[in-house]
């Protein structure tokens, strides 16, 4: 029984770190941005971000990367950063 169930968990961490990385540097030219895709997991569906059925990389910018974090850490609260320096940092 024990044995089965570490089987499963083993194979629920493989399964996803072969999805996306788990953390992922943004940069920016005021500080680069730490996005945690496990953060997120669990919380956020990928289709929050990731419009596709099979998720590539994001293009983002200033304004889409504002509006898309900051506006649902906005409605979210909590641990979901809002200031500047909470995302970019040096
Ligand atoms: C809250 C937003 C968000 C959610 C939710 C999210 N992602 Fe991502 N994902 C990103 C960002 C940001 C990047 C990096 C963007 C870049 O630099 O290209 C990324 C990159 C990726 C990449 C390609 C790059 C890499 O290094 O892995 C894959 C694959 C991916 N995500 C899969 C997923 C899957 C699968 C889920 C759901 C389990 C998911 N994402 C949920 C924001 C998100
Ligand atoms: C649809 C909602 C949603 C979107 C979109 C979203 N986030 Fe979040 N984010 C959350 C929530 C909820 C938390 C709080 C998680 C917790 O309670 O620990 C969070 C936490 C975080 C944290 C702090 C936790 C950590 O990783 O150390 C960072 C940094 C972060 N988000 C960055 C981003 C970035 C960058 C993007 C855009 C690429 C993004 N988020 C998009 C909901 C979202
Ligand atoms: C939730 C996380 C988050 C918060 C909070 C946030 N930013 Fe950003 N910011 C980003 C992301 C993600 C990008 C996109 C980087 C890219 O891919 O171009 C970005 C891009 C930028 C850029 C463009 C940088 C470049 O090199 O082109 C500037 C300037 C900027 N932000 C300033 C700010 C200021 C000022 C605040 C506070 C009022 C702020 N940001 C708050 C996540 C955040």
């Amino acid at each position: 029984m024990k044995r089965v169930t570490i089987l499963v968990l083993l194979l629920t961490c493989l399964s996803g770190s072969a999805l996306a990385a788990d953390v992922v540097t943004i940069k920016a030219s005021n500080g680069n941005i730490t996005f945690n895709h496990k953060a997120h997991q669990g919380r956020v569906p990928c289709t929050a971000c990731h419009k596709d059925a099979t998720p590539t990389r994001l293009q983002l910018n200033r304004d889409f990367a504002h509006h898309l974090c900051r506006g649902c850490h906005e409605i979210r609260g909590g641990n979901a950063p809002v200031k500047c320096d909470a995302c970019h940092r040096k």
